[in-house]
C-alpha cells in the first residue's frame, strides 16, 4: 500500500520518530511550546523559500509556521519528509543553528517548522500528505 498509519503516543513533546515511507524516512516531530513559538516568530521575509512546501495545501501557501505544522490544534506536530533539499541526505534532528534539523553533508540548516534557513538547501523539507486519523494515529500518503 501507499499509504501508512503511525501510532505517535508514545512521543512526549520533545520526541520525534523517523518511519519510511515509500522509501524514504518521514520525520514526526512532537514539538514543544518553545519550539512552535520559536518557529512562530520568524517573518516571512526572513525566509530563504517562502513557500510552505506543503502537498495538503495549495502550491502556492506561504511557509508560515501554522501551514508547516498539522495546522489547528495540532500545530505542535511536524511531518516531513526527511530529506535534504540541497542533494538528498538525511539531516540530523535537534541540531543545527535554529535547533531543527542539520544537514551534515554539505551544512544546511534547517529551523523547528523544517525551513531552509542557512546553507545550500534550497527549499524547505516537504510536508507529504497525511492526516489525524484518530489522537494518537497519523496516516501519511
Ligand atoms: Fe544536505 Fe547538501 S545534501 S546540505
Amino acid at each position: 500500500a501507499s499509504s501508512i498509519e503511525v501510532d505517535v503516543s508514545s512521543l512526549t513533546p520533545g520526541m520525534s520518530l523517523t518511519v519510511k515511507w515509500r522509501g524514504k524516512p518521514v520525520f514526526i516531530r512532537n514539538r514543544t511550546p518553545e519550539e512552535v513559538k520559536a518557529a512562530q516568530e520568524v517573518a516571512l521575509d526572513q525566509l530563504k523559500d517562502p513557500v510552505a512546501r506543503n502537498a495538503n495545501l495549495p502550491s502556492d501557501a506561504q511557509a508560515t509556521d501554522a501551514d508547516r505544522s498539522a495546522g489547528k490544534d495540532k500545530e505542535n506536530w511536524l511531518v516531513m519528509v526527511g530529506v535534504c533539499t540541497h542533494l538528498g541526505c538525511v539531516p540530523l534532528g535537534h541540531q543545527g543553528d535554529f535547533g531543527g534539523w542539520f544537514c551534515p553533508c554539505h551544512g544546511s540548516h534547517y529551523d523547528t517548522a523544517g525551513r531552509i534557513r542557512k546553507g545550500p538547501a534550497p527549499q524547505n523539507m516537504a510536508v507529504p500528505v497525511f492526516s489525524f486519523i484518530s489522537d494518537t494515529t497519523i496516516r501519511i500518503g
